[in-house]
């Protein structure tokens, strides 16, 4: 078990492609931390290095306090796990799963006693005689999984591995890969492009955009508090409605003025009085718009489709503006029924309203804080 720390890590391939930009991250011990985002963004590329199978160009990543840029990556105890599942198809899943373990002059019955336990958390302890070929996705990655935890190794990276199975059986996957990991208290560096698993998996989530690390948190913080727009419209299913707004300070204290309408921030969120006359990205989660009737306080808004999802509806939704409707959704629960044509009111609650500086794209209030949260936390955490 360790800790690992990116000390402004960045990688630039021979081709002069640059895969990771000044990277700066600290991964307590026994934590779960997911690199999540688009395809291309250099979370492979950060994995490697860790595992020592990429070379670092810039900076230093540590594992345990100790510098492990010109370690190879027998010398660093990380145990890969790959999409791949990259099992030696002509053994046994037995011989899979011992290949470390023989590997490190382990004594045969220990060697069994070893594996024979491991196969049986795993529920593999049937097929130990069988060859991959025989067994089906899930079962591969389990005996991928096998071979990794018998080392007891620092670190597990995990490079997308159930990328390959189907939805279902990635959704039982996901719980016995958090639970294996929770149990074992491994420091894990989980990577994946689908944000469902990093948001139910992770201790903390890494966003990383074009080889920069975006925002890093608990998945709650990073979804209800992104730092950037990026983060905003990455994370979240359908994602976070982004409309733009102008705050204004009039005589019911300081609105936001969206298309044709004034929404009054009461209580105003703290800190945003001081950009009173900017224009704004509004962000707001579906999941924060009520529907109201017409004419309550609020949005009002007419309905132009819903999508209905058995216990929940999403209502799609457009807000009057001069300059042609402005779309959004609201996820809303399937007891209220609407038409489409309907005029309703959203109501949301101030402080669920997100800001955005329209060039920048960072948040107005709020990131600042995080981030500083964040870094006490990976301090306190372990
Ligand atoms: N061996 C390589 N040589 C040159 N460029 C590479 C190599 N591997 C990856 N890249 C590039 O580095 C960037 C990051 O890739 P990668 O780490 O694989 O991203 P991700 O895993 O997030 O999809 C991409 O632009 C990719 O094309
Ligand atoms: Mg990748």
């Amino acid at each position: 078990m360790a800790t690992v720390s990116f000390d402004e890590v960045g990688k630039v391939y021979p081709d002069g492609t640059t895969a990771v930009t000044d990277l700066e991250l600290e991964i307590p011990d026994g934590e779960l931390l997911v690199f999540v985002g688009p395809s291309g963004c250099g979370k492979t590329t950060a994995l490697r290095m860790v595992a020592g199978l990429e070379r670092i160009s810039h900076g230093e990543i540590r594992i345990d306090g100790r510098v492990v840029n010109d370690l190879p990556p027998k010398a660093r105890d990380v145990a890969m796990i790959f999409q791949s599942y990259a099992l030696y198809p002509h053994m046994t899943v037995f011989d899979n799963i011992a290949f470390p373990l023989r590997a490190q002059g382990m004594p045969r019955k220990e060697i069994r006693a070893t594996v024979e336990r491991v196969a049986e958390r795993l529920g593999l302890a049937e097929h130990l005689d069988r060859r991959p070929g025989r067994l089906s996705g899930g079962q591969r990655q389990r005996v991928a999984m096998g071979r990794a935890i018998v080392r007891h190794p620092k670190v597990f990276a995990m490079d997308e591995p159930l990328s390959n199975l189907d939805a279902k059986l990635r959704g039982q996957m996901r719980v016995e890969v958090m639970a294996l990991q929770r149990e074992l208290g491994v420091t894990t560096i989980y990577v994946t492009h689908d944000q469902v698993e990093a948001m139910t998996m992770g201790h903390r989530i890494a966003v990383m955009r074009d080889g920069v690390l975006q925002q890093c948190g608990t998945p709650q913080e990073v979804f209800d508090r992104p730092a950037n727009l990026f983060v905003a419209g990455f994370l979240g299913s359908p994602p976070m409605n982004l409309v733009a707004g102008r705050l204004e300070r009039g005589r019911e204290g300081l609105t936001c003025r969206i298309g044709d309408q004034a929404l009054v921030l009461d209580p105003a969120p703290a800190g945003l009085e001081a950009h009173a006359g900017r224009d704004v990205t509004v962000g707001v989660r579906p999941e924060h718009l009520d529907a109201g009737p017409p004419g309550a306080a609020g949005l009002a808004a007419s309905c132009r489709l819903v999508e209905t999802l058995g216990s929940e509806q999403l209502v799609h939704a457009e807000l009057p503006s001069g300059g042609g409707p402005i779309p959004v959704v609201a996820r809303l629960d399937a007891d209220r029924r609407l038409l489409p044509g309907e005029a309703l009111t959203f109501t949301v609650r101030p402080d669920r309203l997100r800001f955005f500086d329209p060039e920048t794209g960072r948040a107005l209030d709020g990131a600042a804080e995080v981030a500083a949260d964040e870094r006490s936390r990976v301090g306190a955490a372990g």
